[in-house]
């Protein structure tokens, strides 16, 4: 089967600091792929180039089997949803305008679809109706993060790229995200790749796990395999805490809620 993103070979430096030597990576379409490592290993840097915000030094990127060179940019990026660390909504544009942004060029006739597109995602990512008109800067973090995701869902993408989308939020909204996020997920059949720092949300969603440690990958497997059979020693101390929660002795462990099909 033809591989929805594809990275080949791919090299990428920063100045004389190689970040990926030899980067190969293959999400096939419909895909939850969760990636976790440690702090600047490059998981950032892995999501930018998908969408051809950076460019790698050597190797190819595909996108549908295309390389990213060929394709057009823009059509390109709107097919690739992209909520990232931190806020970047437009500060001077309402919340509506923010969500409503990349559906408006698409659908600059039809206002009425537009609005009932962003309530619709405002409901989705939990955001009330009253901070339709409201600006970023009247915003909470996690609003504001809310918004970011609303936005990147919008436009309907097929490929979902996430940057520790929910950071900023308590503990009881990340679940009800996780939850939506997950919900989403099964109905539109999107290829997600989510970067997180949380190890049980990766286990979580992940209908596969990438672990990155110093631009290489550790892992790239279903999330009980990671359970079962830890790779390497990264991995193995990355899942320890985990399994321990489990309260399970090995042989038990699929009892484990992880199935890899999601969140339950
Ligand atoms: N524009 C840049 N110029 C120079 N170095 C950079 C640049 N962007 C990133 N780096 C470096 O490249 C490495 C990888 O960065 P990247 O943002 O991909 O890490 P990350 O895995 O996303 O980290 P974190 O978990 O902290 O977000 C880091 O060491 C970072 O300092
Ligand atoms: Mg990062």
């Amino acid at each position: 089967m033809q591989a929805m993103i594809e990275f080949r070979h791919v090299k990428k430096a920063y100045g004389d600091k190689v970040i990926l030597k030899d980067f190969n990576l293959s999400v096939e379409k419909g895909e939850f792929v969760t990636i976790i490592g440690s702090s600047g290993c490059g998981k950032t840097t892995v999501l930018k180039m998908v969408n051809g915000l950076l460019e790698p030094a050597e190797g190819d990127i595909l996108v549908e089997g295309e390389s990213i060179r060929e394709k057009d940019q823009t059509q390109l990026r709107r097919n690739i949803g992209y909520a990232i660390q931190g806020s970047v909504l437009f500060p001077h544009m309402t919340v509506e305008q923010n969500i409503a942004y990349v559906p408006n060029l698409l659908n600059k006739r039809d206002k009425k679809k537009t609005r009932d597109a962003v309530s619709k995602w405002m409901r989705i990512v939990g955001l009330d109706e009253e901070m339709r008109e409201r600006y970023p800067a009247e915003l909470s973090g996690g609003q504001q993060q809310r918004v970011g995701i609303a936005r990147a869902l919008a436009a309907s993408p097929e490929i979902l790229l996430m940057d520790e989308p929910f950071g900023a939020v308590d503990e009881i909204t990340r679940g009800q995200l996780q939850t939506e996020l997950h919900q989403i997920y099964e109905k539109t059949g999107i290829t997600v790749m989510f970067v997180t720092h949380d190890i049980s949300e990766a286990l979580k969603l992940g209908t596969k796990v990438l672990v990155m440690d110093q631009g290489e990958i550790q892992q790239y497997a279903p999330p009980k395999e990671l359970l079962h059979h830890p790779a390497t020693e990264f991995v193995g101390r990355l899942v320890e805490q985990e399994r321990r929660m489990c309260h399970l002795p090995d042989d038990r462990l699929e009892e484990c809620e992880y199935s890899g099909a999601g969140a339950k």
